[in-house]
């Protein structure tokens, strides 16, 4: 192998590009961010979402290869992603990566999106350790054990909100823009943790479920007794409200490492930028004596280049998918593409 793969990420309202060279080396990561045109709905809308990667698409292809500085004759393999995801925004990217393959000759890879956030935190790292691994995204919040590439087990699953999803709601909750995930995090530097007594939910042990919804109904019913044009008010339900979410991820997924005898956990996900959250998970990791691996921030939200990296660890080891392989908005993790 020793060409390059380009990679297509459409599973939401990212439209994104990125190629990966023989080596893992990411050479172009081209992202048209949506958030703008969605911010004004309060959240995505589907068909406003795929009408603007096929708008986008080719545009982001053309800069990929160009900030890469190859040709398509230099791509060996096309990728995309192919679930979890909205249907008709995966078929842009799915669509545009297969016409491609076969106009090129070249075989087709679809790819989990969850397995592009999971890699992640490795991305053009040759071996991939058997690990602990927690994503954190606006769709999932997930516990799983990763013996290695294409080989992973779910311990544990949100029963209802992501995390992601958890700090979205609160943040449209209390007149925060969307996403609302960075909003809370940038204020809740100021605030005290323990200003307001806000649930952990599942905390039994040996239970490595997670459920956000009675913490956003708590926060809902704190509402009508705060000022929240106070900031320093703001601040404090901002922190207590996060401090909630972080201290249930850490606790859980250090039992889960414990449980599992791994050594190393890895984050990965939009959330796993929050600032608290890796205080936290540094700090117990320490204590613990567990190595933690965190997704460098720029390929935490969704990105090609974790579907670049995803797309070459797999290709590495001769997998691909048939060209009729369909999109799937609820593909499974732990049943390998
Ligand atoms: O991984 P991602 O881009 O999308 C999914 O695949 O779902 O994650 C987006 C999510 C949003 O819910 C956003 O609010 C959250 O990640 N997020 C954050 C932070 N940055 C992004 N949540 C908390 N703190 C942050 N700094
Ligand atoms: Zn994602």
């Amino acid at each position: 192998m020793s060409s390059c793969l380009l990679a297509l990420e459409t599973s939401c309202d990212e439209t994104a590009a990125s190629i990966v060279d023989a080596e893992g080396k990411i050479l172009s990561n081209e992202v048209a961010s949506q958030i703008d045109i969605h911010r004004a709905f309060g959240g995505v809308v589907p068909e406003v979402a795929s009408r603007n990667h096929i708008l986008h698409m080719k545009r982001l292809v053309d800069g990929a290869l160009e900030k890469a500085g190859v040709t398509l004759k230099d791509i060996g393999a096309f990728a995309a992603t192919s679930g979890p995801g909205l249907v008709s925004a995966l078929l842009i990217g799915s669509t545009f990566a297969k016409a491609l393959a076969v106009a090129n000759k070249k075989p087709f890879l679809g790819i989990n999106h969850l397995e592009g956030h999971l890699l992640s935190p490795f991305m053009g790292e040759s071996e991939i350790p058997p690990h602990l691994a927690l994503i954190v995204s606006g769709g999932h919040t997930m516990l799983l054990d990763v013996e290695k590439v294409a080989n992973y087990q779910l311990i544990g699953k949100t029963r209802d909100d992501a995390a992601g999803e958890a700090f979205d709601k609160v943040a449209k909750m209390i007149g925060l823009p969307y996403p609302g995930g960075p909003e809370i995090d940038r204020l809740a530097v100021g605030g005290n943790i323990n200003a307001y007594p806000f649930p952990r939910s599942m905390m039994e042990e040996g239970n490595f479920e997670f459920s956000f919804s009675g913490l956003k109904t708590s926060v809902l019913y704190h509402l009508p007794k705060v000022n929240l044009e106070a900031p320093q008010v703001l601040q404090d339900l901002c922190a207590s409200f996060q401090e909630s979410i972080v201290e249930v991820l850490v606790k859980k997924s250090l039992a889960a490492a414990k449980l599992h005898h791994r050594k190393i956990i890895a984050i990965s996900g939009g959330v796993s930028c929050n600032r608290r959250l890796r205080e936290a998970f540094t700090q117990a990791c320490a204590k613990a004596n567990i190595e933690l691996r965190l997704c460098q921030p720029k390929y935490s939200t969704d990105n090609a280049a974790m579907i670049a990296n995803a797309g070459w660890q797999r290709w590495k080891l001769g997998f691909e998918s048939p060209i009729e392989m369909d999109v799937d908005p609820n593909l499974p993790l732990y049943q390998a593409v």
